[in-house]
């Protein structure tokens, strides 16, 4: 496994994550279990958030406790499949902000073209989670953090759901500052750019489009 590729295979995750691989699953329960999993690999990828010691009051008596302090969180899901980790995310994180990438592959070259982008102007004073569920070549990944660096982000981690191996080596050849957080690591790409065995386009099935 690459060095700065963080594989989270909690046992809840791996049985959620075959449930939602199986073309037996429909649209509904495959939202439903990537909002949960958001929600597992959010908890994994915010284990090092800061916190600092407040004073706060029970019913009973006053106390020091520790709440979140520091960097504030930007989710910037890559369009539109990235959109299915926003829901999870947000319920661990209301406040975050949420940005926007578009791109696209084109289908002969397999390159990411940008159709959109919306990010906050604060993104340098925030800690950047990008979000596609299928790192595939690697190319949109490695285009949107290019995008996100361009527009002063620097601490920034990649969230996915399955990687490939040439998609991981892409990205890390690309970024290797940005770890990325995945909860499975498949075979190989197809000559259409899909993992397998994979999901299927992931953007289909959360969005019920074919
Ligand atoms: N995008 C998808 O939706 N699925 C893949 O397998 C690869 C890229």
């Amino acid at each position: 496994m690459p060095d700065n590729t963080q594989l989270i295979a909690h046992p809840l995750i791996q049985h959620k994550l075959s449930m939602m691989r199986s073309k037996d699953t429909n649209t509904q329960d495959f939202r439903t279990f990537l909002r949960e999993i958001s929600m597992l690999m959010g908890y994994e990828i915010l284990r090092d958030l800061p916190t600092a010691e407040v004073e706060i009051e029970t019913p009973l008596e006053k106390m020091k406790s520790r709440m979140l302090s520091g960097k504030k969180l930007c989710i910037v899901p890559i369009l539109r499949a990235g959109n299915g980790f926003v829901d999870g995310l947000l319920q661990l994180v209301p406040a975050a902000r949420v940005g926007h990438i578009g791109l696209y592959r084109d289908p002969k070259t397999l390159e990411a073209v940008e159709y959109y982008m919306k990010l906050p102007d604060d993104l340098a004073n925030r800690l950047v989670i990008v979000a596609d569920p299928m790192l595939a070549t690697g190319h949109s990944a490695v285009a949107a953090v290019n995008l996100i660096k361009q527009a002063g982000g620097t601490d920034i981690k990649f969230l996915c759901l399955i990687a490939a191996p040439v998609g991981l080596k892409t990205f890390h050849a690309a970024h290797p500052d940005v770890p990325v957080f995945t909860a499975a690591i498949d075979r190989e790409l197809n000559d259409h750019g899909y993992i397998l065995p994979g999901i299927g386009d992931a953007g289909d099935r959360i969005f019920g489009t074919k």
